[in-house]
């Protein structure tokens, strides 16, 4: 039975990484977001304490993995992973009756196989940080590797911004000729993805290969034409831009081909150097991510280029679903599984 929503049995509290958002979240729940005493010891360790009580409440540690300041001193998406799993220590120890690790953005989810001899996967020992530390329930929006998500002896709710992204990009495009529209998937693994935008818009759809540089991972080669691209409308979608490498090079070849117009999606917007750079040059219309990483920098380098979709409402809904044993699915119409 669905429980209300008491908000006097939930302690939400962030760490360091990303404050606004977790800020944005309780004031979406109108609830107060938990004050943390947290500050850097001179060699870099980190020192986190709740102000309040949190015994017998539903702890909601909310940290996405993402660099970050603390007193002026810069800090890593490491130091944040570590932060979390302090805060969700510091919960179990201080008596709360059930912690969930909220992390928008999780770490490491791009490791989630061995390609080589002893090579370590960057997943599993994080998930299983969490959890050893005493996240009952993790949390995340977009997971690079959904599979990953089976490390973990809890639950782990998965949540998607992509019909988020999807609709802000169709609220700006107004009325389309469904003929004119395709959804593109700038590689292989975005492939799933954008075949569920394709049947929720009843458009085409196209698929790109991606292949590395020999000896040079960063770099992307495509010199293929795409034809189906000419005078269309392009919608690109993937989990996250990182240096903007993959998706560079699938807007040239799609403006090289005589795409019309290029609008694209994704969820993180990481943009590690030289990502900036190579987006404000790129032939896109319109670039739309979410706020899983703090995005002021990259809005004030991109200018009307970029629109921020926040994804405090869908984390806030999700963690009003959790604390009154509601459906996360029924959130996203189940389609919240890639
Ligand atoms: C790859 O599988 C991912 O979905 C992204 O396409 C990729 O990681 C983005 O990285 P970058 O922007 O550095 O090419």
């Amino acid at each position: 039975m669905v429980k209300s929503f008491n908000k006097e049995n939930i302690y939400l509290a962030s760490g360091f990484a990303h404050p606004q958002l977790a800020q944005d979240v309780a004031d979406y729940l109108d609830v107060e977001l938990g004050g943390v005493e947290q500050r850097l010891h001179p060699n870099g360790e980190i020192y986190s304490r709740f102000n309040d009580s949190v015994r017998g409440k539903h702890a909601f540690i909310i940290q996405s993995h993402v660099a970050s300041r603390v007193d002026g001193r810069k800090v890593t998406p490491n130091d944040a992973i570590i932060q979390q799993a302090h805060l969700i220590d510091a919960a179990r120890s201080s008596s709360a009756s059930e912690i969930t690790a909220v992390s928008p953005y999780l770490a490491y989810m791009r490791q989630d196989r061995k390609t080589r001899g002893r090579e370590t996967t960057g997943a599993r020992p994080l998930i299983q940080l969490l959890g050893q530390c005493g996240a009952r329930r993790i949390v995340t929006v977009d997971i690079h590797s959904p599979q990953s998500m089976l490390i973990h002896d809890g639950p782990f709710d998965h949540l998607t911004a992509q019909r988020a992204l999807e609709a802000a990009m169709v609220s700006e495009l107004g009325t389309f000729d469904h003929n004119e529209v395709v959804v593109v998937a700038p590689d292989a693994g975005a492939a799933k993805l954008a075949q569920s935008h394709q049947r929720h818009l009843d458009v085409g759809i196209l698929h790109l290969a991606k292949q590395r540089a020999r000896g040079d991972s960063q770099r992307i080669q495509r010199d293929e034409k795409v034809p189906e691209a000419e005078g269309k409308t392009c919608l690109v979608f993937d989990d996250m831009i990182d240096t903007a490498g993959t998706l560079v090079t699938a807007v040239e070849a799609l403006k090289n081909s005589g795409a019309k117009e290029i609008h694209v999606g994704a969820s993180h917007g990481i943009f590690s150097k030289p990502a900036l750079d190579r987006l404000e040059n790129a032939p896109i219309d319109k670039l739309y991510v979410t706020d899983t990483f703090p995005q002021k920098y990259a809005k004030r380098r991109l200018g009307n280029k970029l629109q921020v979709v926040s994804v405090a409402p869908i984390i806030g809904e999700a963690i009003r679903q959790i604390a009154t044993d509601g459906s996360i699915s029924s959130l996203f119409d189940d389609e919240n599984h890639m």
